[in-house]
């Protein structure tokens, strides 16, 4: 049996990206006078904020023209416009499923570990009120790699003392796929398979997410 599930946060437990969208398409009007296209919602899933700013640069032509510091308070600015939204999230916002995975996993005594490559991962899960229910949340700032490097999964499994090999890890990002099978978890992607295709497993949506699937998927997988 798994050991351990390795949770990444935003499109597994709450839907935030349509915020993160938003607060960067915001602050990419403002201050690059530029209109960020659809698709950088998708893109920029799993991204660190600093990479995320990055790549919004790189697309508005704009990468040499501000320095670290003038980078980092626009990255901030962001962060401001999009606490602002997330501030009114409730248990209301986690997605459809979930809290029963939680119980049933926790009921099999599994451990629970956060690898969200988000800085306001503590806040959320509060807001949420599921702060309580992980063994662990993994502190991006504590890594030096982000998705798809594995780092934020290892130290996610590292911090409830099991190894990825004997976790399952749930994400809704092809760059998050990449990074729970470079750490040696069984991957279960949520979304379009095609897209996902790199996951062990592949569900539509949170709601097909049970104990039973993720132990079997593990069962089968196990690396
Ligand atoms: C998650 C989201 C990304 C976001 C990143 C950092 O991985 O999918 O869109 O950029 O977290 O979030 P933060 O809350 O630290 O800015
Ligand atoms: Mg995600």
């Amino acid at each position: 049996m798994m050991k351990g599930v390795l949770f990444d946060l935003d499109g597994v437990i709450t839907d935030t990206a349509k915020f993160h969208f938003a607060a960067w398409s915001r602050l990419a009007k403002e201050e690059l006078d530029v209109e960020l296209p659809s698709s950088f919602e998708t893109e920029l899933k799993g991204v660190s904020r600093i990479d995320s700013m990055n790549r919004i640069l790189k697309f508005a032509n704009k990468t040499n023209d501000f320095s670290d510091d003038e980078v980092g308070i626009m990255a901030a600015k962001k962060n401001g416009v999009y606490l602002k939204e997330i501030e009114k999230l409730t248990s209301k916002d986690i997605l459809p499923g979930i809290e029963n995975l939680l119980d049933s996993l926790a009921a099999n005594n599994v451990l629970l570990s956060v690898a969200s490559a988000s800085k306001n991962a503590p806040f959320i899960l509060k807001k949420l009120g599921l702060f309580d229910r992980f063994d662990a949340i993994a502190n991006p700032e504590n890594v030096s790699n982000g998705k798809p490097a594995p780092d934020i999964f290892i130290e996610a499994a590292k911090q409830i003392n099991v190894d990825p090999r004997e976790c399952v890890g749930l994400e809704d990002a092809v760059a998050g796929v990449e990074a729970i099978n470079a750490s040696g978890a069984v991957s279960i992607g949520i979304g379009d398979a095609q897209e996902l295709h790199e996951a062990d497993t592949v569900v539509p949506v949170t709601s097909d997410l049970s104990f039973m699937l993720l132990d079997q998927t593990f069962g089968e997988y196990y690396k």
